[in-house]
């Protein structure tokens, strides 16, 4: 398999394009106003990025709901538009990936309004569809909505019927097709049509929405690990340079299925959740409950992060890259109760673990989580993670030239900003941008490095890890809790970036309350 060289040193920037710069002044961002901000991007230190759906749909699902899989929806823009941003981009040294949603499409889309017909079309099998009006499969199946008989089955919302791909075990032969049906593969094959469709633009690549849906009953994997091999060698053979992003949350099976990366979220083991977000499962954001391990309480154990981590790091490194994102549009922002204190030691450890690191817009600032905020687009309790971008002090904080009522989200118009923080050497942003350098210019902190826990006992504070390359060795030591923590170790090293109050001699070293420090080891 071919890894495209590029990843070695690559730091996404995760847009989500509604939210990002408006630069036509209807209060909604767009594709333009995203070509627009590339100098701030490239500036920051990003090498790609990851825009969430661009496509025509009607939102109900922020997008994840497609009517065209080949038309950039009109609020964004347009496909030259899109053209011109990856032209843009590349000239600049970004790469460009957008989001593919591989498993179903909106109930608007064109496909399913001719899979819904009673007479038989080209479209009757591109669904799934049960032989009988009153059969809705363990739940996973709307009724009452189309003229043929059966019930349509979802793939996340009520609103996003699932695209056939075929069931991996048939247990109801009447209306279940096995994965090499001709029908199956002839969804397969559109799908594979929508990928080359954008690489022709100009895309460097895609984040796989759901990746492990598209085939159901499947439960060992197997069938859609073999689905997406297939989709890999096509990728290495003809788009060498092109990546394959999945939302899997399990590494060793992504990775063995083609993919370049998985994210490590929440989705299949609690990993994630222990670091960050204990607080947030099921999203339900609370700030005081749970024992993130990054927390000034100091009560979570790097265990359950170290566990799950270290085994399907070994499965799956020379292979593929895990990527620790700092959030989502789907996950409450990570500053959600947090200084910036506690939000820079978070980027410490991002910006200085294997794999491949991925900021969301926003999360460089330390931009804050709204919460309680009426859903939008089906965002629901996601909602106050998806407001606009805040550049500046000021009208609309510098997101849009339009009315108030035009925009997409409520904008917080004095948190915090851009514009401010370019200018304050010691801000959040100006760190990320430090701890983004640093990493690209350091073999031993890139995607590839080994890496090496060294602190295992009481939870885990202080936090302490190697990278390795070749012979250079950098020691991490990071102290998210209010307490003083210290680790003994025979320690000659030079001090590269730190934050807080930290103590190094040839014994070990202090770190006081949220403080971090990156040492070379001689
Ligand atoms: C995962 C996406 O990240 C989320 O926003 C979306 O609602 C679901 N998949 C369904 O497409």
């Amino acid at each position: 398999m071919i890894t495209p060289q590029w990843l070695e040193n690559a730091v996404f920037y995760n847009i989500y394009p509604q939210s990002f710069y408006d630069s036509n002044g209807d209060g909604i961002g767009d594709l333009n106003g995203i070509t627009e901000k590339l100098n701030y991007i490239k500036d920051m230190g990003f090498t790609a990025i990851w825009l969430n759906p661009i496509y025509e749909s009607p939102y109900r699902d922020g997008g994840y709901d497609v009517t065209d899989f080949y038309k950039v929806g009109k609020r964004y823009g347009t496909n030259a538009d899109f053209e011109r941003l990856c032209a843009v981009a590349h000239q600049k040294g970004i790469k460009v990936c957008v989001d593919l949603v591989a498993g179903h499409t909106s109930l608007e889309c064109e496909w399913f309004q001719k899979s819904c017909r009673a007479e038989k079309n080209e479209y009757t099998n591109r669904y799934v569809w049960t032989d009988n009006w009153l059969n809705i499969y363990n739940g996973e199946c709307i009724g009452g909505y189309a003229q043929r008989n059966g019930a349509y089955m979802k793939n996340f919302f009520y609103c996003q019927p699932a695209l056939n791909y075929g069931f991996a075990n048939i247990d109801e032969p009447s209306w279940q097709l096995p994965p090499e049906h001709p029908d199956c593969r002839k969804t397969k094959q559109e799908l594979i049509n929508i990928m080359e469709y954008w690489i022709s633009l100009g895309a460097d690549g895609f984040r796989v929405d759901l990746a492990a849906s598209l085939i159901k009953n499947d439960y060992d994997g197997k069938a859609i690990i073999k689905f997406w091999q297939e989709i890999r060698t096509m990728f290495d053979e003809k788009y060498p340079e092109c990546v394959l992003i999945s939302e899997w949350s399990h590494p060793s099976r992504a990775i063995t299925a083609g993919f370049h990366i998985d994210f490590l979220i929440h989705a299949v083991f609690p990993a994630y959740t222990s670091l960050f977000r204990a607080e947030d499962e099921r999203n339900v954001p609370r700030i005081f409950f749970g024992d993130s391990f990054f927390d000034t309480r100091g009560k979570g154990n790097i265990e359950t992060f170290l566990n799950d981590y270290l085994d399907e790091y070994e499965k799956t490194r020379d292979r593929g890259f895990i990527s620790i994102p700092t959030g989502n549009h789907d996950l409450a922002r990570i500053s959600y109760g947090r200084t910036n204190e506690e939000l820079e030691a978070i980027f410490a450890f991002i910006m200085t673990m294997p794999g491949i690191p991925f900021v969301y817009y926003g999360d460089e600032i330390g931009m804050e989580y709204i919460p309680d905020m009426p859903s939008k687009e089906g965002g629901f309790t996601r909602t106050g993670s998806r407001t606009p971008m805040q550049w500046e002090q000021g009208k609309n904080a510098g997101f849009s030239d339009g009315e108030k009522e035009l925009l997409y989200l409520p904008v917080n118009e004095n948190g915090v900003n851009v514009k401010e923080q370019l200018s304050d050497e010691n801000s959040l942003l100006n760190k990320v941008k430090k701890l983004i350098a640093l990493r690209k210019t350091t073999p031993a902190l890139s995607a590839c490095g080994d890496i090496e826990f060294l602190n295992r006992k009481d939870g885990g504070y202080p936090l302490v890890y190697k990278r390795i390359f070749n012979d250079e060795t950098y020691l991490i030591c990071i102290n998210p809790s209010n307490d003083d923590k210290k680790f003994e170790m025979e320690l000659y090293a030079d001090m590269i970036m730190k934050n807080g109050n930290v103590e190094i001699s040839e014994r070990g070293i202090v770190l006081g309350a949220v403080s971090y420090a990156i040492l070379k080891l001689k």
